[in-house]
Formats: structure tokens, sequence, C-alpha cells
């Protein structure tokens, strides 16, 4: 691969102090940093409105990196020559002055690097901020050049389709399209990249990606840990508009696009935007019987005590927030007519695991007569994305013997196994997209727009229902027993990895290979 190095960069991020810049953008930039793929020109400015003095924002820093970067700590070196790139700045996001002074930074370090370097807008703010910011970098020309400024937006996009558009509407009235990278960052994730790799990279499973060999997927992703301190954000949006409305219908994009022509942002943006038109739309008989939700109550994981989501910090004592999804979508188009996406996400599950299960159809004949496949569970490829990094394929085989046993054995490509090199984190890889403008892994206006309209229906419907009796499922376990239920019709239950009692056969790089 060739090594991506972009042009001199001026990075802002507003929300300097915030959780997302310690536990993310920060350890990424530093790990960027030390891998080289940052340019010899780039100043990052970590905006907050309150005063503090530069060494201690930096110790902060320090601090973030050597408690979350993948890499460990920072040595003395390397922290020493990626800080000296690091700045507070004191700002209010909504006053004048703070973009006056921070537009008089970006021109003298412009003329000091004697180019017009890229500017990184980084909005890790709450909703309410991101109006001002734009009219502000708008008013003061600091985002003017749109092959060269870029704006990037966290999550949420909105909190119903409404709102969305609204929020599209006014980041497109400030900026242009391109301008624009709206994150999911599961898009970031190595084996979600992967799974575009794997599917167009590759003939023999492309010509059987479709209802005539696929008989159903499965997509769970699966969190071991609660709410935490996030429950006054959480308790406004729920398991559907925090996991499903994004991340999980991205994982499905990804899985029932069509072959792009090109791996070109808007080439794949435009496929992936197909499948979220040809989703079904749900109709309120489909909401009562392909989706059901859940909340945790009381219990313990792991042995230490997990307090019910209602007792957690800002949630509401009578929430009916659901912490748990699950739901069946189909994609009314030739290649998945009829074939039924499981989508499951909650917190306080039994395992943090997140996994997209491809079951085959059975064989159309089984010419060996009974008793001899001794376990008639039919092909399923896994691609397991957390924590394994693995892709296995469940096939059956000839045990050895005089007899004709047959069972399944499983082979396996794991990313520990085959490879040295340490997997970025996906925020590395969409900053260094970003910087770079490739805007592949980021959501288009569309995108977000068709996935809330997916989702919509459903919100719409339980704001009308009679409240949910939650809590309904333990931490610790799989949720409400209402998602085994939902899956029960594809004769078998939710997978995941490994597959029990299966041989497992392990892909090994040739010897021959570097
Ligand atoms: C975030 C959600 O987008 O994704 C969180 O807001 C969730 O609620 C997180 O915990 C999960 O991300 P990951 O990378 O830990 O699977």
């Amino acid at each position: 691969m060739i090594p991506k190095k972009p042009s001199p960069a001026n990075i802002v991020i507003f929300g300097g102090k915030g959780d997302l810049t310690r536990r993310k953008l920060i350890p990424a930039l530093f790990n960027l940093y030390t891998a080289g793929f940052l340019p010899a020109h780039f100043s990052i400015y970590a905006v907050h409105y309150e005063k503090m003095a530069e060494k201690d924002y930096r110790d902060y820093m320090l601090e973030a990196v050597n408690t979350f970067s993948r890499n460990g700590k920072a040595t003395k070196e390397q922290w020493k020559k990626f800080s000296a790139h690091l700045f507070f700045f004191e700002g209010d996001f909504t006053t004048e002055a703070t973009y006056r002074g921070l537009s008089a930074t970006l021109n003298k370090n412009d003329k000091a690097w004697s180019s017009r370097a890229v500017r990184l807008f980084y909005y890790s703010v709450a909703p309410r901020f991101i109006k001002p910011i734009s009219l502000l970098l708008s008013q003061f020309h600091l985002a003017a050049k749109a092959n060269a400024d870029r704006i990037v937006v966290e999550k949420p996009f909105g909190t119903d389709l409404q709102s969305a558009r609204e929020l599209n509407q006014l980041l497109t009235t400030h900026f242009s399209e391109k301008q624009l990278f709206r994150i999911d960052h599961y898009l970031g994730k190595e084996t979600v990249q992967n799974l575009m790799a794997f599917r167009f990279a590759n003939v023999v499973f492309e010509s059987i990606w479709n209802n005539k060999y696929i008989d159903h997927v499965q997509i769970t992703v699966a969190e071991h840990i609660g709410v935490g301190d996030r429950g006054s954000y959480y308790d406004q949006a729920g398991a559907l508009k925090d996991m499903i409305q994004n991340h999980l219908l991205q994982l499905l994009c990804i899985t029932g696009m069509e072959p792009p022509i090109s791996f070109d942002a808007e080439e794949v943006r435009n496929k992936k935007a197909d499948v979220l038109k040809a989703l079904r739309p749900l109709t309120k008989a489909d909401i009562g019987k392909n989706v059901t939700r859940g909340q945790y109550g009381e219990g313990e994981i792991d042995g230490k005590k997990q307090a019910a989501y209602r007792k957690e910090k800002n949630v509401n004592p009578g929430s009916v927030t659901e912490t748990f999804v699950a739901l069946k979508l189909f994609i009314d188009n030739w290649r998945w007519k009829n074939v039924p996406f499981y989508l499951r996400t909650g917190k306080c599950l039994s395992q943090a695991t997140s996994v997209i299960v491809i079951q085959f159809k059975p064989v159309p004949h089984n010419l060996f007569g009974p008793g001899i496949i001794m376990d008639g569970r039919p092909n399923q490829l896994i691609i397991s994305i957390q924590p394994e990094m693995e892709i296995t394929l469940l096939f059956h085989a000839k045990e050895p013997g005089v007899q004709m046993k047959i069972k399944p054995v499983e082979m396996d490509f794991t990313y520990k196994e085959n490879y040295t090199v340490a997997v970025p984190e996906a925020y590395e890889t969409l900053l260094l997209d970003v910087l770079e403008g490739d805007a592949t892994l980021f959501m288009r206006a569309d995108q977000v727009e068709e996935a809330w309209k997916v989702v919509t229906p459903v919100m719409e419907t339980w704001k009308k229902q009679a409240a949910p009796r939650f809590p309904n499922y333990a931490p610790g376990s799989w949720g409400p027993g209402a998602s085994s239920d939902l899956i029960k019709e594809q004769g078998c239950g939710w997978i995941l990895l490994p597959a029990n009692g299966t041989t497992k056969i392990k892909i090994k790089k040739r010897k021959d290979e570097k």
C-alpha cells in the first residue's frame, strides 16, 4: 500500500476537552503522527470555552494518550515532538471573537508554511452548537475553500427524519456536500472495510451472494457494558436511534450492496444508498411482529452488581427507553427478494461481540440418506468484526474412518494469526481520510435521511403504544426472550463465534509469502 501523507493541515477541534477528544481524537492523531502519516506542517487547535494553560492542556492529553492509545504509553521523545503541534485555544463556540482569533491563527500558519493548508473543523460538540459554529465559520470565511476545507460532524445526525433534513439543509447552506464528513465510526473499523474487500476482491462468494443460495443474514452488535455515564444522551436516544439507525444499517448496506463500478466515494455511497432505498417499509403490523425491544434490569455482570437502566446516572427513573432492539428487515430487490435480515443490538448483554452471519440454504437433496450427516446445519459464513477479527466458513467434511460420517468443520481466517502489523483504530483511518479528502467511508446526506426513514415508523408506532413492560431482561443475558422467538422461525438461534461442536481448520499464510 502506498502510505498516505496529506498536505499541511490545520486541525480545529470544537470540544477540545470533551470525552471524544480525549478518548479517540487525540490518541488517533498521536498514533498517526508516530506512524509518520501526518504532514511535516500541521497544528491542532483544541477549542474550549474555559481558560487553561497550554502546558496543563498538553499534560491532560498526554494522560489521555497514555490511557486510551492502542499503543500504550507515549515515550517522552514522541510526546515532546507531537505536543509541539498541539495548542489549547480558549474560545466560546458562539462568539465572533473566537472565529476572528482562529482566522488570524490559521492565516499566520499558511504564511509560515507558504501554502494554503487543509483545514479540518471537527464538531465534537453537543448538537445545539452545530448551527452557531457553522454560521460563524461561514461568516468569517474560515472554510471557504471547497477543495481544502472540511467539516467533520459526529452523530447524532438529528433525532428523526425531519431534524436530519434540517441539519443537512443547514450544513449544505454553508458548505458544499463534498466538504462534509459525517462520521459513522463503524465504517472505519478494519474488519468492516475488509467486508468490502472480501465481497468485491473475490469471485467465489459473489456468485452465491443472493436469494438463490442465502437463507438469511444476521447482524449482531452486542455490548457487555451498560450505559455508564452517558445517561443524559442515551435516555433521549435509545438503541434504535443510537445503533440501528447508523451502525447496524451501515453494516447491512455493505453486506447487501451491489458491486460498485469503482472504489470511488460517490459510487460506493450510491450503491449503499440504493440498499436503504430498497428496504421494505415497516408497517404497523410488521412492527408488532418483527421488532422487539428491551431494557435491562438490575443484576450482575462478571460477578459485579449492575444497576438497572432506570437507576443509572441521569436516566429518568420511569424511563421507557430501549437498551435492546432486534428486528427483521427485507431488501426488496432482485438479489435479496425474501431473504430476511435480522439485526440486533443491546447493552449489558452476555458478551461484547459484533458479527455478521450469512446462513446459506441447505443442499437441495441429501444424497447420503438419513443418519450420515451428523449435524444438519447449513453452510454459514461468520464475519466477526470485534473483538475477534475473523472470518469463518462452516462447511461439512467426512470424518476420518471406515464409515461415512459427515460433520461440520470451520475454515478460519484470523487477523491475529495472519498479520503481525497492528490494526489501526477506526478514528485513525477516518481522520486520515478526512485529511486526504476521501469521503468513501463517510455518510452522505441522502444516506442519513434514508436510514431515518427506516426507523421513523418504529419510533412513531412505539410512541402510540402503551408503555412497554420494562425492565424485561437481565444484565449478562442475551436480551428479552422475544428476540430469540424472532429468529426461531429460521429454524436456528442467533449465531455467534465460535460456532459450537465444529473442528477448526486454519487458513495460514502460504510459506512462500512474506
Ligand atoms: C456509539 C454509541 O456510536 O457506538 C454507543 O453511541 C456505543 O452507545 C458505541 O457504545 C459502540 O461502539 P464500539 O466501537 O465500542 O462498538
